[in-house]
């Protein structure tokens, strides 16, 4: 019988096992799978671990600083916070091909946490580039991801998933994986029996490469500050309406290359078309297109109308997976 006590002991023996007395580095998103990981991790080594949080600019609004409140407030994990921002701007110009993009940022995290890792500080309080190195990295990967990412038997390759399909080949760390065989609702319980509390274990996922991949064209700082804008509406009037435990998540994709006609007030308008894409699903490997109710629709489509300029056109995304999958990318 599966019982998430039993996951916990067999993997904290696992990674015992598997770290020694080496130093580990934790990428951590706020989310939680990487949440759950890491408290895992932090039970089997404690303080060999550090966990790194990436900004990559690809990021919700107020997320950064939420995952630096929440999280260490309640594990006490030692934290390190990146900036990375200009970096995967830079990285993920003139594309717009997903896959590129999504390996661009696979690989932009990686060299992000190799840098990271050279800085971290040891026990002693010295930097232990060289006295101890990083070697391990932890990931917050579940069965799901390998299995989309082509890593399960007989899978096609749906699309690379950040923290799989999206690694460089010349990765200088072994990768620490505890939840490799688990789905979400299994994370959850393990997250749950370790004590990582409910605002996290029940965050809506949201994916590594962020918004990255629900910018449909080119990513520039422009068409995220649109994006981020028009996500943080439809996510306040998701929870003022309750809705949060209904649905599994509801992206916001900005068509960046698409514009049509509108009218404002007396004038045309030619903007883009945001796409709302919620859905239902127990583990993501299928879903649903969610019926939310009509005015809580119509309430996220006037507001994201007249409070961002840029978009003049709001979309219900009613396909459900098979045969589109959750993200646009
Ligand atoms: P798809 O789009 O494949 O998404 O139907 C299935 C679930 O996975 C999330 N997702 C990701 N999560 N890194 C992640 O951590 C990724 O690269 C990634 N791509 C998709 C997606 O939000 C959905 O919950």
């Amino acid at each position: 019988d599966w019982n998430a006590g039993n996951v916990v002991a067999e993997q904290v023996e696992k990674i015992r096992a598997q770290v020694g007395d080496a130093r580990v580095i934790c990428g951590l998103s706020g989310g939680v799978d990487s949440s759950v990981a890491a408290a895992l991790v932090q039970k089997a080594v404690g303080s060999q671990l550090t966990c790194v949080f990436v900004d990559h600019g690809l990021l919700r609004s107020g997320e950064a600083e939420q995952v630096e409140k929440d999280f260490v407030a309640a594990t006490g994990v030692q934290l390190k916070v990146v900036d990375a921002r200009e970096r995967f701007l830079r990285a993920l110009a003139g594309h717009t091909d997903p896959e590129t993009k999504r390996k661009i940022i696979g690989r932009e995290f990686i060299r992000v946490f190799e840098d990271a890792a050279r800085e971290v500080i040891d026990d002693a309080g010295h930097s232990d580039a060289s006295a101890h190195p990083v070697k391990f990295l932890v990931q917050g990967t579940l069965y799901p991801d390998v299995v989309e990412s082509g890593g399960g038997e007989g899978a096609a390759n749906i699309k690379s998933h950040h923290n799989v399909g999206g690694l460089p080949d010349d990765l200088q760390f072994e990768l620490v994986e505890p939840l490799r065989t688990l789905f979400k609702d299994e994370v959850r319980a393990v997250g749950l029996e370790l004590g990582v509390p409910e605002g996290i274990v029940w965050r809506q996922p949201f994916p590594g490469p962020g918004l990255g991949i629900r910018i449909i064209g080119e990513v520039t700082a422009e068409r995220l500050d649109i994006l981020r804008a028009a996500d943080v509406i439809a996510r306040e009037e998701l929870t003022r309406a309750g809705l949060d435990r209904d649905i599994w998540q509801c992206p916001v994709v900005l068509l960046a290359d698409v514009r049509s006609v509108g009218v404002q007030g007396d004038g045309r308008t030619y903007g883009h078309p945001v796409v709302l894409r919620p859905v239902s699903s127990e583990d993501a490997m299928t879903a649903d297109w969610t019926r939310l109710p009509y005015d809580v629709l119509a309430v996220i489509s006037t507001r994201i109308t007249n409070e961002v300029p840029e978009v003049n056109r709001v979309v219900l995304d009613v396909t459900s997976k098979p045969p589109g999958t959750i993200e646009w990318e």
